[in-house]
């Protein structure tokens, strides 16, 4: 809910638990009053301070910059007097930076703003606060967007710029979202990592200064996530106050923390401002990314179900979202570059006979590449591998009773492919400069729709000639050379215009995107693909860090997670053929190895895990999660007990059925069973599991506060998975015959 205080001049946007409030001061300034537990509307503007010397805007012109300062703006500008991070910057034809911008006029709607060419939240239930402001100077207007979308906690914030003067105008930084906090006791959650190593999470006390992480290499990136949390030192997963602020964005982005000398916070989250510019002739218009303020009084478990509910239900769009996704099995760690058509059809009979539903072929497929080194852009298959084309391929798995699956990475180009020979210029570089190659390829400059149609017609008539059910859409370098401003930007709007072509022209097509693993692990993606692949290491063990950090803000169903073989490729580590399955349940789920390869042992149980996989599927993708272990927790000597282990469990939305996942990371002798509280049942609700085949039937009180015993396994990474069942009865504490 919206209101707007005529006399205090204030707006206030209400969620279940929450309320977000900023006021008009004097002179038209837009500042930030409160976020924070839900409050009854009222005149809350004396937390202002405005009246407080020497800070009266209006009364005190001599302390004007004192003022500027230090009150807290909704979308602070620099150069007259606030030194702290500005939100926005411009320039004019005739070299104007200074900018004003003062309240005009509002709007409070049912609905709500569609950035244009960007991926954004939609659907029922919104409503949405529009605050319009000019600068006096340039006659630029920016209309600041805050929607609240029904029964969750969340806040999406835009900006919209419009250059209302006569002047042409360059927009130098224009962030998503910036709020003042009036307090200093916060610490920072971020993500962080590499390639293989993506998602690790680091919580760290708030420090006087600007905390940043961001990106420069045109993706959302492995190294850093567009989404941070501030926490209070007491926030724990499941209590205490967390504000998220997550970016529906793929490309360069900021996110920053600045701790002011009144020990107040300014978060911030929008594009990368370095090395950001955009060109505004009179009569156009620059939409920022959409960003998602998350509140939770629940620890981080609240904010993470409040993302994954918002995704799911307004942002996530392809069919797919809300149906059973076929399991898969894909054959690039099976046979890397090393495969034809006679070795892809023995790896699907397998596949088949043991009930995986669809054929992924990945890199390699096409032109004449037998490595990394080239054919990207030269999508036709290669006559060497396949000989016929996909067709002779398709038909045997079709035949098969299975789906098929094609790799593409679209927005590269080799510079040994006939499009690079034919077109050079497509490449991004900068003239009179060297391209740097990295993986012996560039990047496709898909700001030019001729580059992108290029690229188009070929995928095009590979999709009208095979049934092609699935996609993974690759992208497996950073941009370099980048040889004006105005194209990091425009990269990314020419990724989303091409992405939305494919969903657009082929909407039953599963797309899975991938860069690199997870460079592209970010909330834009979703709007066109509901699941990402997560990360290129398939080691059960390090998936527990990966996919927790990435469960933080992006739902469970959208994280790529496949089973592959030990010795894992990219650790060397060998890890129980059962938990490499249940850590993969904890996403999409899918093989990624050459199953005649497996031992009969190993064979034998896939029928069986891809029976659990449909029984459960809708838990991962409706449940709500609660994560119950930590696999940061250190297990060195100055850890006082042996808690190194992972759970995590989902629990239906009516609350009649969960699961509940324990992986024991490493194995100690001579130990008891361990004690596992469970989180999220109905407390009255009695359910029936089975836990190392003795049947129980709890409460979910009992569950919730005593737990379930989890014997000491054999061995490190050992998990057990249990399904629980409401009986229907109100429960008590007895085993079952
Ligand atoms: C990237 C992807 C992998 C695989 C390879 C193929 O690294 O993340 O899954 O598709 O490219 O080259």
């Amino acid at each position: 809910m919206i209101t707007y205080l005529e006399e205090a001049r204030q707006f206030q946007l209400d969620t279940p638990h929450a309320s977000y409030v900023a006021a008009l001061a004097d002179d038209g300034f837009l500042c930030h009053v409160y976020w924070g537990k839900r409050i009854a509307p009222q005149d809350m503007t004396a937390l202002l301070r405005l009246q407080e010397p020497p800070f009266v805007p209006t009364e005190n012109e001599r302390e004007r910059a004192s003022f500027m300062d230090c009150a807290p703006f909704e979308y602070p500008v620099s150069g007259t007097g606030d030194y702290r991070e500005a939100a926005f910057g411009m320039e004019t034809a005739s070299g104007v930076r200074v900018c004003a911008l003062r309240y005009v006029s509002h709007r409070i709607f049912r609905g709500k703003h569609a950035p244009a060419g960007l991926p954004h939240t939609w659907g029922e239930g919104a409503e949405t606060l529009a605050v319009t402001m000019q600068d006096k100077y340039s006659g630029l207007r920016v209309t600041l967007y805050y929607t609240v979308f029904e029964g969750l906690d969340a806040v999406i914030r835009s900006a919209s710029c419009e250059n209302a003067g006569t002047e042409p105008i360059t927009l130098t930084r224009v962030l998503s979202a910036s709020v003042d906090l009036d307090d200093d006791r916060f610490e920072m959650l971020t993500l962080y990592g590499s390639w293989a190593r993506e998602r690790q999470v680091q919580r760290r006390p708030l420090m006087h200064g600007k905390q940043r992480l961001d990106s420069l290499r045109g993706e959302s990136s492995h190294q850093y996530s567009p989404f941070f949390a501030l926490l209070r030192p007491q926030t724990t997963e499941e209590s205490g106050q967390a504000f998220g602020f997550s970016l529906i964005y793929s490309g360069n982005f900021m996110l920053q923390a600045e701790l002011t000398q009144f020990c107040q916070t300014r978060a911030q989250i929008g594009i990368q401002p370095e090395d950001f510019a955009w060109e505004l002739p009179p009569g156009a218009v620059f939409d920022a990314p959409e960003t998602a303020l998350v509140y939770s009084e629940t620890g981080l478990g609240g904010m993470s179900r409040t993302y994954h509910q918002l995704w799911m239900t307004h942002l996530i769009r392809s069919p797919w979202r809300d149906r059973d996704r076929p399991v898969l099995i894909n054959n690039w760690e099976a046979t890397y570059f090393d495969f034809d058509l006679e070795k892809l059809k023995a790896i699907a009979d397998e596949a088949a006979a043991l009930g995986i539903g669809l054929f992924v072929l990945d890199d390699g497929w096409f032109g004449h590449r037998d490595s990394d080194n080239c054919s990207l852009g030269d999508w036709t298959p290669d006559p060497r591998k396949l000989p016929g084309g996909l067709k002779p391929l398709t038909d045997h798995i079709t035949a098969k009773g299975m789906k098929f699956g094609l790799w593409f990475e679209p927005e590269m180009i080799s510079p040994d492919s006939d499009l690079f020979r034919a077109h050079p210029d497509y490449a991004i570089g900068t003239p009179g400069t060297d391209r740097t190659q990295s993986r012996a390829q560039y990047v496709l400059d898909y700001s030019r729709e001729e580059v992108r149609e290029a690229v188009w017609a070929q995928m095009k008539r590979i999709l009208d000639s095979a049934p092609v059910s699935y996609i993974k859409w690759d992208m497996n370098r950073q941009l370099t050379e980048v040889p004006r401003r105005t194209l990091w930007h425009g990269y990314v709007l020419g990724v989303y215009a091409l992405m939305e072509r494919l969903v657009t022209e082929y909407p039953d097509i599963l797309l899975e995107s991938c860069s690199g693993g997870g460079a592209r692990f970010d909330p834009g993606l979703l709007y066109y693909s509901p699941q990402i692949w997560a990360s290129d290491d398939t080691d059960a063990k390090e998936r527990l860090r990966i996919q927790y950090g990435a469960s933080l803000f992006m739902p469970p169903s959208a994280i790529g997670a496949h089973v592959s073989v030990c010795p894992n490729h990219a650790t060397g580590r060998n890890t129980p053929f059962e938990t490499r399955a249940h850590v993969a349940m904890n996403g999409t789920f899918g093989y990624e190895l050459d199953v005649r390869q497996l031992s009969d042992e190993e064979k034998a149980q896939i029928p069986a895990q891809i029976a659990r996989y449909k029984e459960i599927a809708h838990l991962v993708r409706s449940g709500r999660l609660y994560r119950l272990g930590d696999p940061f927790a250190p297990s060195g000597f100055a850890a006082q007990s042996f808690a190194d282990f992972d759970a995590w469990m989902y629990v239906s939305p009516d609350g009649r059925e969960a699961l509940f996942t324990f992986v024991q990371i490493t194995a100690e002798p001579n130990m008891k069973s361990r004690r596992v509280t469970l989180a999220g049942l109905d407390p009255e609700t009695a359910y029936r599991y089975t836990l190392c085949g003795k049947e129980y039937v709890h409460t979910g009180a009992y569950l919730m506060q005593c737990g379930v015993l989890i014997p000491n396994l054999w061995g490190d990474m050992k998990s057990v998975q249990i399904l629980l069942k409401a009986t229907g009865e109100k429960g008590e504490m007895r085993s079952a015959e």
